[in-house]
């Protein structure tokens, strides 16, 4: 949510920015800006409503040299998208200029008393108090770094920030506070950015800020405090990541691209983490932790969005082979409904980013009440990754599109790899681990071979281009399923749909039924396939458009719907990451028939670091 990038060297950054800002425009893309000193050391702002390449087309022409910048690609929070909320934001002499990610809470109160000392106000953002409050401080004590710091003490809310001022044009300031900040390394240059992606380009080496800490960065190194003064040692971390891991390698989208890779993204979950004599899987980053795990009373997932949906996944898993009892709670809900946590209680958190801001809070809470943290999150270096007791890397690579999809494939199968682990401890026979594992080992073939179905499933979305609605329904590990399937669709082509358990479909959607109702049902031969075919004939009965995902062995499916698509069978607690695939291409293909544009929907963002 909104991309900061940030260059301070000897080399004409305002490439390096736009190029950074487009790494990182998933994260936000209503507007852009970019903030330099030119050559003559005046300050520059120059702003668009739109994305990375209006900005790009802004600046066309103009030939700037800049040694010192900063850019920001953003997502609204205050004030609509337009150009003058868009960021920096600056003084009203301009010589301040600032990019902010966050929301600032207390910007009310502050905003009164800056008006009282006779600021006044272009925009409508949060992001405009605090430039003028640190113009304020700076005027009072007339020293940057502390102008800054001052002024994170007064500030309630969220931020990663990056600021420079004309009278300093050897230093950029940044601090982190709930937004995540990353510094790059270089040789006579240093980068800052919002995430790695942005990075990666330039330096492998790294420094990642946490909560309530500043720097101060020239061309030669950083100094970073935390904004209460204390001094602090930063250790310079190494990225294994590279450009071609981030880049849409020949594909239209990034969401295709990351739909196909998805054979590969499951073979790098499981990747050395099966011992298939003992039928176990070995977990390095819980290992240390596996006792208390065991023991555990109860385990708690949160998460947000798809990632969510892994989770109620995981409930089934993990109360089938593990037998401890299991909630899945909304990291928004959790984190604000006084949570009964105890030592007893172990709580998961799934992120693919590892940075949304309600996982993280909920983190924070979960620790103050002295539960066990774990993280599955994708994001390597990640705030969740870094803050929880212990966890496991997804491992899926970068994921760029907004909608999710190999991410949660991969949640869905560390899940599994997490309940072998405590499984083989509580009820899980040896037998049934050896049968897991093998049938673990087997996803990614399956899931190659139904991308062979990708035309198949573009042929039946064309049928589908103009529908205001879709149900979509399944039961026990497939209802997850139903859900993501239907976030899926309203995510990308803002086809509304709603995802039901099968059987709750009697207690009212079944209303909503008509000729003009596609309803997608996941069915698999299962032990509840008789009952969901008897789900199926009902929405037949009232003439619904009916779509199935069902075994490939199933023949008489046919004969009850209008489209089947045939998929091999796994063990029950696995087909969710078989079921979703095809859910994923209908959707990808529903929308680019749409015409829109699948890897930057409107209003959403990859990573949400607001609440
Ligand atoms: C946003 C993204 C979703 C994602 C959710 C949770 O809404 O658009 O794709 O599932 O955040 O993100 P996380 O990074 O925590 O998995």
């Amino acid at each position: 949510m909104c991309g900061i990038v940030g260059y301070i060297g000897t080399k004409n950054c305002i490439p390096m920015l736009i190029e950074g800002l487009k790494r990182l425009e998933y994260r936000g893309y209503d507007s852009a800006g970019l903030g330099f000193l030119d050559e003559n050391s005046k300050p520059k702002n120059i702003k668009v409503k739109g994305k990375v390449a209006d900005l790009e087309n802004a600046l066309n022409g103009n030939g700037h040299f800049s040694n010192i910048g900063i850019g920001h690609t953003r997502w609204a929070t205050h004030g609509i998208p337009n150009q003058t909320n868009a960021h920096p934001h600056s003084n009203k002499e301009g010589t301040l200029l600032l990019i902010h990610n966050g929301i600032i809470e207390n910007f009310g109160v502050l905003k009164k008393a800056l008006i009282n000392d006779g600021y006044t106000f272009y925009s409508d953002t949060d992001t405009e108090v605090l430039v003028n409050l640190i113009d304020s401080n700076y005027k009072k004590k007339e020293d940057l770094f502390q102008a800054v710091r001052y002024d994170l003490n007064e500030v309630e809310g969220t931020y990663g920030i990056a600021v420079f001022h004309k009278d300093y044009p050897d230093q950029i300031i940044v601090a982190k506070n709930g937004s995540p900040l990353v510094i790059g390394i270089g040789e006579n240059e240093n980068f800052i950015a919002s995430d790695v992606n942005a990075l990666i380009a330039h330096t492998s080496k790294v420094v990642y800020m946490e909560d309530h800490e500043i720097a101060v960065i020239t061309k030669n190194g950083f100094k970073a405090k935390t904004i209460s003064d204390e001094k602090i040692k930063k250790e310079i971390q190494e990225v294994k990541l590279t450009l071609e891991e981030i880049s849409k390698g020949g594909y239209e989208h990034f969401m295709l691209k990351e739909i196909i890779e998805q054979p590969e993204s499951l073979r790098n979950s499981i990747r050395g983490r099966l011992l298939e004599k003992e039928g176990i899987s070995k977990l390095g980053g819980l290992s240390g932790y596996i006792d208390r795990i065991a023991l555990s009373k109860r385990i708690i997932i949160t998460a947000c969005g798809t990632s969510w949906h892994a989770g109620l996944v995981g409930e089934y898993m993990l109360e089938q082979y593990t037998n401890i009892p299991v909630e899945v709670e909304y990291a928004s809900e959790f984190r604000y409904r006084n949570p009964i946590l105890s030592p007893d209680d172990t709580v998961i958190f799934i992120s693919q980013s590892g940075e949304t801001l309600d996982s993280l809070a909920a983190l924070k809470e979960t620790k103050r009440r002295g539960a066990l943290t774990i993280g599955l999150v994708n994001a390597v270096g990640s705030s969740i990754a870094r803050e929880t007791d212990c966890g496991v890397y997804l491992h899926a690579g970068p994921e760029i599109g907004v909608a999710s999809t190999k991410a949660f494939t991969s949640q869905v199968a560390v899940l599994a790899l997490v309940t072998l682990l405590i499984g083989r401890r509580k009820i899980t026979s040896p037998q049934d681990g050896m049968e897991i594992i093998k049938e673990l080992k087997s996803l990614p073939e399956k899931v190659e071979k139904i991308l062979q179905l990708n035309n198949e499933i573009e042929k039946i979305a064309e049928n589908f281009v103009d529908a205001d609605n879709f149900l979509y329904l399944g039961r026990g590990y497939n209802f997850p399923v139903a859900l993501e399937g239907a976030l899926k669709l309203k995510e990308i082509s803002y086809i509304h749909a709603e995802g039901y358990p099968a059987a709750e479909m009697k207690h009212g959607p079944i209303a909503l039924i008509d000729e003009n109702m596609p309803v997608v049902f996941l069915a698999p031969k299962d032990s509840v396939y008789d009952k969901v075919v008897s789900n199926i004939e009902e929405v037949k009965a009232r003439g619904g458009k009916l779509i199935a995902i069902a075994s490939e062995n199933d023949t008489t499916i046919d004969n009850l719907v209008d489209y089947s698509i045939k998929i091999p069978s796994t063990i029950r607690m696995l087909m969710p990451i078989l079921n979703v695939i095809p859910l994923q291409l209908l959707s990808y293909h529903i929308a680019v028939k749409k015409g829109l544009n699948v890897d930057q929907p409107r209003n959403l963002a990859k990573s949400v670091t607001v609440e």
